[in-house]
């Protein structure tokens, strides 16, 4: 490879370290994607220009047609969607890495003396880039609800998820001692049913934490297929992808209070990963919004706790808009980020920065949580499993031991949503019937404009 080519490589891996540098801050996380757009490109146009490529045309066609698909996905894509896309796109990269692996076998069919390292490293690919592929592949369905988003099991998983297992690993084996062409498909084959065995048992609230776990993986076996191909940059790029996936997984697990163990195999075990999703019909308080903006209108201290509901209503702006309002009377307004509110990590950041909220008064969770007692309202806007005292009082709860937002010590506290379903967690929220709560039901948007106008009229 000449040495300007090896620079620009260079440069890209450079713009990919940046690039997750920038994404771990709203503040910076358009900068962060860019430069990881940027380096994405300069790899692609040093590879054309670097090597004598084969069969440009469908190349530029499977290009083109990739291109508009990305681009018109990612525009028609709603953020609370925003799970299942990271999980199709990274079903696609390991599925593409599978394949890049798959062919490599073809030459080294036919070399008398392979290296040993590049066949650990395609029968590594093809196996965990089609666990990848299938399982990203299920994550989908089950977040674009084209199947139950509840753990599915039968009586015989734990065998068939054994024996899979067990079989991959003994082909990968094979296809490092006899590489043949067959093998490496009938291992691929292995790896795609292991990959929907893996992520069939887990419940609803989990899938989120697995397409992260899927992802480590993808970046694992494009590492790998770089070290196939003898390309630094997919081994930089891969092993990026990797080693943050592994602590996104970490960090998501813990943010709810699970190990991953309990996530991937708590169903198997017979331990439920999602409530039954009940809708309870006992009474509860509610109040109109001229009642609330009353209670808001005379507080000093206020938390908002902002959750998926407000992502669904779009209602951001209009929160912020309240929030304005409420400030101008003298009262301290504060917004609790729960750091798995919503459905991907830092929603909530995302959608608070959309309607230009100042990150001063984002306050993390573990900082905030001290200060419910003092809020004279807590302002629940479209959340529930983060609030919920389930997660401290009742183990066997679904979310039990995922810390939460003490929402319960404030000396009031209003929620406002459409019904008495659940959250996403599937179970009740014994808060909903606690004497110092009251509901203000409706769409989040609706309600927050009756509400700004109910305040403005104060
Ligand atoms: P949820 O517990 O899912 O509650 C959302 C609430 O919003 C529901 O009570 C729903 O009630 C209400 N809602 C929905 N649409 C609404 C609308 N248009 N207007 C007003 N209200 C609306 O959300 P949360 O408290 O943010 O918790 C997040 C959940 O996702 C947790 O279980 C968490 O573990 C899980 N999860 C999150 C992540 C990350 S990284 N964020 C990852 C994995 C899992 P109605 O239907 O009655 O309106």
């Amino acid at each position: 490879m000449s040495t300007w080519a090896q620079l620009g490589y260079l440069a890209a891996a450079v713009c990919f370290i940046l690039s997750l540098k920038g994404l771990s801050s709203p503040r910076t996380a358009r900068v962060g994607n860019l430069l990881g757009a940027t380096g994405a490109v300069l790899a692609c146009v040093i590879t054309f220009y670097e090597y004598d490529v084969d069969n440009l045309n469908a190349i530029l066609i499977a290009v083109a047609v990739g291109t508009v698909a990305g681009v018109v996905g990612a525009r028609m894509v709603k953020m609370t969607q925003m799970p299942q896309l990271v999980a199709l796109f990274n079903g696609v990269g390991g599925g593409a890495a599978a394949l890049v692996a798959l062919l490599e076998l073809v030459p080294l069919e036919g070399d008398p003396d392979p290296k040993l390292a590049a066949l650990i490293a395609v029968g590594f690919t093809v196996f965990v880039g089609s666990v990848s592929f299938a399982g990203s592949m299920v994550t989908f369905a089950k977040l674009q609800e084209l199947m139950t988003t509840r753990p599915v099991l039968f009586p015989a998983l734990p065998v068939v998820f054994g024996v899979t297992l067990v079989a991959g690993v003994a082909l990968a084996v094979d296809v490092v001692v006899n590489p043949l062409i067959w093998v490496g498909a009938v291992l691929s084959v292995v790896g795609l049913l292991f990959g929907v065995l893996l992520v069939l048992p887990v419940g609803g609230a989990d899938v989120p934490i697995v397409i992260s776990l899927l992802n480590a993986l993808t970046g694992l076996a494009v590492a790998a297929s770089g070290y196939v191909l003898e390309n630094s940059l997919l081994l930089v790029g891969g092993t990026l992808v990797g080693a943050s996936g592994t602590f996104l997984t970490r960090l998501m697990a813990q943010a709810m209070g699970r190990s991953l163990a309990n996530i991937l195999f708590g169903a198997l075990r017979g331990g439920s990963t999602l409530g039954g999703g009940e809708v309870s019909d006992r009474p509860v308080k509610s109040a109109g919004p001229t009642d609330v903006a009353i209670l808001l209108g005379y507080a000093q201290r206020v938390i908002i706790v902002p959750g998926y509901g407000l992502a669904v209503a779009q209602a951001q702006h209009t929160l912020r808009d309240l929030v304005d309002v409420l400030g101008s009377r003298g009262i301290t307004v504060d917004y609790a980020i729960h750091p798995v509110a919503g459905r991907m990590p830092g929603h909530m950041n995302v959608l608070l920065a959309e309607a230009q909220v100042p990150y001063e008064q984002l306050k993390e969770m573990d900082s905030i949580n001290g200060e419910f007692k003092q809020a004279d309202v807590a302002l629940v806007v479209g959340a529930n499993d983060v609030v919920n005292p389930a997660a401290k009082s009742t183990p066997g709860a679904p979310i039990y031991g995922m810390p939460i937002l003490n929402v319960d010590e404030a000396h009031r506290i209003v929620f406002m949503k459409r019904s008495m379903r659940p959250g996403f967690a599937g179970i009740e929220n014994e808060l909903l019937f606690d004497p110092k709560t009251t509901l203000l039901f409706g769409d989040a948007r609706d309600s927050l404009s009756k509400l700004l106008s109910a305040v403005k009229s104060l």
